[in-house]
């Protein structure tokens, strides 16, 4: 808890005015049955009816004044918790930010988002309560029962019996409820997991006409959220009736001794009515403690689940004093090599090879043969495992990360557009970017020729995902958006597979044109790549040969195979 509070800092004022005027709220709640009292016991009594109205004007303005300090106190503890459970959320999604690849591995998507969904929320609603019960009970409580205690001692042992009673029910059920929390919640990430994979992956699933089995595997994982829900439900649905009879045994416990005392003329009437009243908010305040413990119970369970996450550090760190600047686009391997967290197996191997500033280099090789991975080494996407990466012959793990990936743009294997307009996604490289630079990018991707088309232009709406465009020409907005951040080193993983060859050949063309800019083209396509500077033949994660283009006809065969597979498809069709 240490490390959540200061963020409810911003709300301090709400935090500390809520049980203040919910304190007020209880006094004034409190004062009615004994003003009721007077009334009986003295106006009625006594046919004064002056007194009858005096009296029942304060018991007015009293509940005037409760009704008022309860919503004023309300609405504090809910801009308190709901203010917190924002930060929360802020926090945590800063922290979600930062993780690595390998972080967001380990926690998988989904879960994260029930994290920062659910848990935030349930922390927000628990927060809020707090303020409100975990004050109002104990003060209710307390003062009841001194009220009780006022008005007839010998009656308020009553008491003695019934709150021993109450609390050791409470005790018992929070013991039981603890687990089924913490429980509950893997659930929903279960539940969370699937329908995420569903609706990012429908079209899949509709292809293959796997509607049936993904539905029995939803309805598994469903059924088993339902019923460890009704699991930690049914202890609170049992322990309502039970409190209940508690509070009716203790009613009618009072009734049969003060209604002796009332007969013998040793209690008012009026007393008596006041004192069920104070014992039913005495045991009010008691479930009402229950209840929150209970809410406590969910709320701690929340907030294990969001310090797991603040907890988790990305092992992609900077240095003390990071490198910011980078002096051009030279990049050098030494002896790499790589295992996926988690992996036992080496995935790059003794990887050595050296690319001058402003090089086109094409990696070709078959699925599977470490291309993306190898490159995910350049802007530290992963850390290597042994050996050394080196940009602009310094050791890539000198620099400030942000500046080392603003000068890599990289248009990854699995490229997405974000929900906007195209310009919004253009500026993502390259802020307050205008709106000639966002078309010179466009054009050099080939872009231009379909985004010009659209009566809106740069306006046009991109769906979540960029769903609305065709793959290929996801992938020259993407491009395109690489293009944005004026980058030294520009890494094209497998992006323009989605396009014709003759776009292709345009788009190889315009980085040619680029000057300056180390780019590295990896591709399936020899095409893509033939004209490259160098290119690099990929083989079970280590580089097999590297050459130009007739060079590597001559000595690699695994170069000449692909060649001339792809040479026979040419010529097949
Ligand atoms: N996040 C990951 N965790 C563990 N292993 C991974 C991960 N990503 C890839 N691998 C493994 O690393 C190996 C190389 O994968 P990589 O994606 O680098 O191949 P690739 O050459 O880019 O293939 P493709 O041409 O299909 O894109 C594969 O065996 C793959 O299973
Ligand atoms: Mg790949």
């Amino acid at each position: 808890m240490n490390k959540l509070l200061p963020h409810m800092k911003k709300y301090t004022a709400f935090a500390i005015l809520c049980p203040i005027l919910m304190i007020l709220e209880v006094l004034a709640d409190v004062a009615i049955p004994y003003l009721m009292s007077k009334i009986v016991d003295i106006g009625i009594a006594n046919r004064d009816i002056d007194y009858v109205i005096k009296i029942g004007v304060i018991m007015v303005l009293a509940s005037i004044l409760g009704m008022v300090f309860g919503i004023l106190s309300a609405y504090a503890g809910a801009r308190a918790g709901f203010g917190f459970a924002s930060e929360i959320r802020l926090e945590t999604f800063k922290k979600v930010q930062s993780f690595s690849f390998a972080n967001l591995d380990n926690f998988t998507v989904s879960s994260l988002i029930t994290r920062l969904t659910n848990d935030c929320n349930t922390i927000g609603q628990v927060t809020m309560m707090s303020l409100r019960m975990a004050i109002r009970a104990p003060f209710m409580m307390i003062f009841a029962l001194i009220m009780s205690f006022t008005i007839n001692a010998s009656l308020a042992r009553v008491f003695m019996v019934s709150i021993p009673l109450t609390a050791a029910i409470i005790a018992l059920v929070l013991t039981k409820a603890r687990p089924l929390f913490m429980k509950l919640q893997t659930r929903v990430d279960r539940v969370n997991a699937i329908i995420k994979e569903n609706l990012t992956a429908i079209g899949v699933v509709k292809s293959f006409n796997r509607q049936k089995h993904e539905e029995f595997r939803f309805k598994e994982r469903n059924d088993s959220l339902r019923d460890t829900a009704l699991k930690a439900i049914s202890i609170i649905i049992f322990v309502m009736p039970v409190l209940n009879l508690i509070i009716y045994g203790t009613i009618i416990a009072v009734l049969w001794f003060g209604g002796q005392q009332v007969v013998l003329g040793t209690m008012g009437s009026g007393e008596l009515i006041s004192f069920v009243t104070y014992i039913t908010q005495v045991m009010m305040s008691l479930m009402m403690i229950s209840m929150f413990f209970m809410q406590l119970l969910r709320g701690i369970a929340s907030k294990d689940r969001i310090l797991e996450v603040w907890n988790t550090d990305s092992e992609i760190k900077e240095i003390e004093q990071p490198i910011t600047e980078i002096k051009n686009g030279s990049i050098s391997f030494d002896n790499v090599s790589f295992k996926y967290p988690g992996s036992k197996e080496y995935t790059l191997k003794n990887i050595n090879f050296e690319v001058n500033s402003g090089e086109i280099i094409g990696i070709i090789g078959s699925t599977g043969s470490s291309k993306s991975t190898l490159v995910q080494l350049i802007p530290r996407l992963y850390d290597t495992t042994e050996g050394k990466v080196k940009v602009s012959g310094i050791d890539v793990k000198e620099y400030d990360i942000e500046g080392l990936r603003d000068h890599v743009a990289f248009v990854l294997q699995k490229n997405t557009l974000f929900s906007g307009t195209i310009r919004e996604n253009m500026q993502w490289g390259n802020e307050g970017a205008s709106d000639d630079l966002i078309i010179n990018a466009l054009k050099q991707a080939q872009a231009w020729e379909f985004v010009s088309k659209y009566e809106d232009g740069l306006d046009h709406i991109v769906e979540q995902g960029g769903s609305n465009f065709s793959g290929g020409q996801r992938q020259r907005l993407t491009i395109a958006r690489a293009l944005m951040k004026n980058p030294n080193i520009i890494v094209l993983d497998d992006s323009t597979s989605a396009v014709d060859m003759t776009t292709d050949a345009r788009i190889q063309q315009a980085f040619r044109d680029l000057g300056d800019v180390t780019t590295i083209i990896i591709a399936q396509r020899i095409s893509s790549i033939q004209h490259a500077d160098r290119i690099l033949v990929m083989h079970e994660g280590e580089i097999e040969s590297s050459g130009s283009h007739e060079t590597l006809l001559e000595i690699s065969p695994i170069y000449r195979e692909i060649y001339e597979s792809q040479e026979k498809g040419v010529i097949g069709e």
